[in-house]
């Protein structure tokens, strides 16, 4: 298999396997709004074979990051979709990744609003905000009731992603944020159907994921995981513990055929990533996570070995608008500038150079 040829993920015909990574850019101002700027970044990236959207927030309580997108108001759905025409407009695809930030977030980011979670467990440690770095609060372990209106959101910030013109939408399982706190035996210490058990505990994105299967397609769903990332105190240490948790999740799964899995980790031809994509059943997208950028090489002996079926590539992504035909023309890169990876406008942003005036 060839990293240049073309593969279907459920409904999303992509051109080539080589897929932008969801990356958090903070560039939507305080109403969450994509404008001309973050249209211009997806649309100089559209030769990817699918673009998947930075985090977008499906309900205003679950914003994660100051400047981060939301899906929610008429004007957010308008944002996007300005955004998908314009990448269509160039031939490719976009899936938007749908992120409940849980317990990672705080009330000077989402607006006042309770901070939510599975258990009334706060991260260590501090995050931004708009009134600078404070501690994480304690989240409010969300009843019964609230994770129904929680999973209803995400339905139905689902259904004005595909209103919007997106094609497809991945749901953000992975990193530490809400759904992934809800499979951590360390962030989820419910006692209820939801909680305990590895079974209970992929319980909720099951059910959150075939929820938005039946709203929108299975065709058109992805899910991405992140299991042993180990990040915002979303600890998963016991392999034992997360073989099983996660063969829950993607057995149950199986039958709905979705477009695709996202796995985030340090192995992805190892035994954990393999297993779980063959009880999986479809579409694997790799991604080796944060240790080391994805090199060309990486990309090329994945797809080669037939370990994945597509590769999502973050940083080199961020920094080169047509990674594409760089990296099938074995052409230099551009190094991407983590000091303006979050949240400065147009620098480090949309003005990355093509080859063509990289050379000039
Ligand atoms: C600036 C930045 C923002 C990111 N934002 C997200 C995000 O919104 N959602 C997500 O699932 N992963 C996010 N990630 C992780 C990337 O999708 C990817 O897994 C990571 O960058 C490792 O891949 P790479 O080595 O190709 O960059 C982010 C990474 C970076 C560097």
């Amino acid at each position: 298999m060839n990293l240049f040829s073309v593969v279907t993920l459920g409904e999303l015909q992509l051109a080539n396997r080589v897929v932008m990574a969801p990356l958090t850019r903070m560039r939507s101002g305080d109403a969450g709004v994509p404008g001309d700027l973050v249209v211009e970044h997806y649309a100089q990236r559209a030769s990817l074979g699918l673009i998947i959207t930075e985090g977008t927030y499906p309900n205003s309580e679950s914003q994660g990051f100051v400047g981060q997108p939301g899906i929610v108001t008429d004007e957010q759905v308008a944002g996007w979709r300005r955004v998908a025409e314009a990448v269509h407009a160039r031939g490719g695809r976009i899936v938007m990744q749908v992120m409940h930030a849980g317990r990672v977030t705080h009330p000077d980011v989402n607006g006042g609003r309770q901070v939510v979670g599975p258990s009334a467990i706060a991260i260590e440690g501090a995050g931004h905000t708009s009134t600078g770095k404070q501690a994480y609060p304690v989240p409010h372990a969300l009843s019964v009731e609230e994770s129904r209106a929680t999973l209803a959101d995400i339905v139905a910030a689902a259904e004005r992603a595909v209103e919007a013109g997106l094609d497809g939408v991945e749901v953000h399982s992975a990193n530490g944020y809400l759904l992934h706190e809800f499979l951590s035996p360390a962030s989820n210490q419910r006692t209820d159907v939801c909680g305990g058990s590895p079974e209970n505990r992929a319980r909720f994105v099951v059910e959150v994921v075939t929820a938005v299967a039946e709203a929108i397609g299975a065709g058109r769903v992805g899910l991405r995981v992140s299991p042993e990332h180990n990040i915002q105190d979303a600890l998963e240490t016991d392999r034992a513990d997360v073989r099983a948790t996660y063969g829950a999740l993607v057995d149950q799964l199986r039958p709905l055929g979705l477009a695709y899995l996202s796995i985030l980790h340090s192995e992805p031809a190892g035994k954990l990533v393999q297993e779980l994509r063959q009880r999986f059943g479809g579409p694997l997208i790799a991604n080796s996570g944060f240790g080391t950028v994805t090199t060309r090489a990486e990309a090329v002996q994945l797809i080669e070995a037939a370990h994945a079926d597509a590769v999502a590539v973050g940083r080199l992504a961020l920094a080169n608008p047509d990674l594409v035909k760089r990296w099938s023309g074995e052409h230099p890169e551009n190094d991407p500038d983590a000091g303006t990876f979050y949240g400065a406008g147009a620098e480090g942003y949309t003005d990355y150079p093509t080859l063509e005036l990289s050379r000039r």
